[in-house]
């Protein structure tokens, strides 16, 4: 049985739905402070099997012995956390708190109850703003945000374990812009709020829900002057976790790894995917450049493929397909 915390999320939950697929029991524990339980029924109808749920919080170490001691877990996915760049900000020691605390307190935890596969939701962030691209995993790290400290931090205490007691396995997944979602309509990204990130925002100008996009800058120097990234779709990422759990039954040890598709898109790339995904045009305006904004990340997914014999294979096209299926779903009220 594999342990998903974060399993009510958007990577989570998607991640779940690989895992039964592949035929592995599971259980989500997630605290819901950025989702919603009636995500856990329509994963068991996706999933086909009841999914277990445990609402409680990762930083709870006697709950996460009493879990552990009830239940034959083998193996932790780890996505809970916060994530929201411009809220770390404001508000660092709520992201060290919940991200490295909780990180430490769960593996603490798995310790006690000699549960020793990991694999830890790591970020494209850990990279700042890269001196070139594509960007391999050796390339050096660098923080630009307390969010993005946040990760770093548990990358690194992630390599103290496996360098303390090496029967660990341990797999440190860097993902890139993970969008679009499953193609059942039943689960997806939800935001509450104004949406920070492009696609669900795009997204909520096509459903009505907001008047026009703000493009954060065309002065950057790439090929339309817009921001480019790797999105990657979020089922693709999903199937990247059990590529990355096959790897750590065989081989062992410490794996980083990066987990995109190799390619970049622009912004107006991704406005110009997203009217042919819904049939209409997109407003959008010119706005200043959003401070922290790097120009162009997208990575070498090599190692990847070389590894764990994993590529992502769903196109900007099937994104924008499923994100807008998703959307509509939200907008009929129901889904997130
Ligand atoms: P999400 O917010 O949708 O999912 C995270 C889940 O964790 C939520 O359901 C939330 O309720 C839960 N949670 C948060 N703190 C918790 C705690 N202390 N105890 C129990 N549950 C808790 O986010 P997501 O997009 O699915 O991201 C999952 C992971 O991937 C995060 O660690 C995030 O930092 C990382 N990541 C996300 C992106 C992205 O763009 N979405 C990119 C790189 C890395
Ligand atoms: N953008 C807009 N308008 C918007 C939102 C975004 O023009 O309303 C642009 C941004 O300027 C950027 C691109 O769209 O050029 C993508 O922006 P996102 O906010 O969707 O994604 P980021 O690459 O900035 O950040 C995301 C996650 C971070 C993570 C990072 C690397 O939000 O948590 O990818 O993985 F660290």
């Amino acid at each position: 049985m594999i342990l998903v915390t974060g399993g009510a999320g958007y990577i989570g939950s998607h991640t779940c739905v690989a895992l039964a697929q592949a035929g592995h029991e599971i259980i989500v524990l997630d605290n819901l402070c950025n989702s919603r339980a009636d995500v856990v029924g329509r994963l068991s109808r996706l999933c086909g099997q009841e999914v277990r749920f445990v609402q409680g919080d990762i930083r709870d170490g006697p709950m996460l012995d009493k879990l552990f001691a009830t239940h034959p877990i083998s193996a932790v996915l780890h996505f809970a956390g916060l994530k929201a760049v411009g809220e770390s900000v404001n508000e660092p020691l709520a992201y060290y708190d919940n991200n490295v605390n909780g990180a430490v307190q769960l593996l603490d935890a798995m310790r006690r109850a000699r549960i020793k596969t990991f694999v830890f939701s790591s970020s494209a962030t850990v990279y700042g703003d890269p001196a070139s691209v594509p960007i391999s995993e050796d390339f050096p790290r660098a923080a630009t945000s307390p969010y993005g400290r946040s990760k770093l931090m548990v990358e690194d205490i992630l390599a103290d374990v496996a360098h303390a007691e090496p029967e660990w396995r341990i797999a440190r997944l860097r993902y890139f812009n993970p969008v679009g979602a499953h193609e059942s309509g039943l689960i997806g990204e939800n935001p509450q709020g104004v949406p920070n990130n492009l696609m669900p925002y795009v997204a909520q100008v096509a459903s009505g829900q907001r008047e026009y996009l703000n493009v954060w800058g065309n002065d950057y120097p790439t090929p339309d002057g817009t921001g480019v990234r790797d999105y990657i779709h979020v089922v693709d990422l999903a199937e990247g976790h059990l590529a990355a759990l096959d790897y750590l039954h065989r081989q062992g040890g410490l794996l980083t790894v990066n987990l995109g598709t190799g390619r970049g898109f622009s912004v107006l790339d991704m406005v110009g995917a997203f009217e042919r995904a819904c049939g209409q045009a997109i407003a959008y305006k010119i706005a200043a450049r959003r401070p922290g904004d790097i120009a162009a990340c997208w990575a070498d997914p090599s190692r990847a493929q070389e590894l764990l014999g994993w590529q992502a294979k769903r196109g900007l096209d099937q994104m924008c397909v499923d994100a807008w299926r998703w959307q509509q779903s939200i907008s009929r009220g129901g889904g997130g």
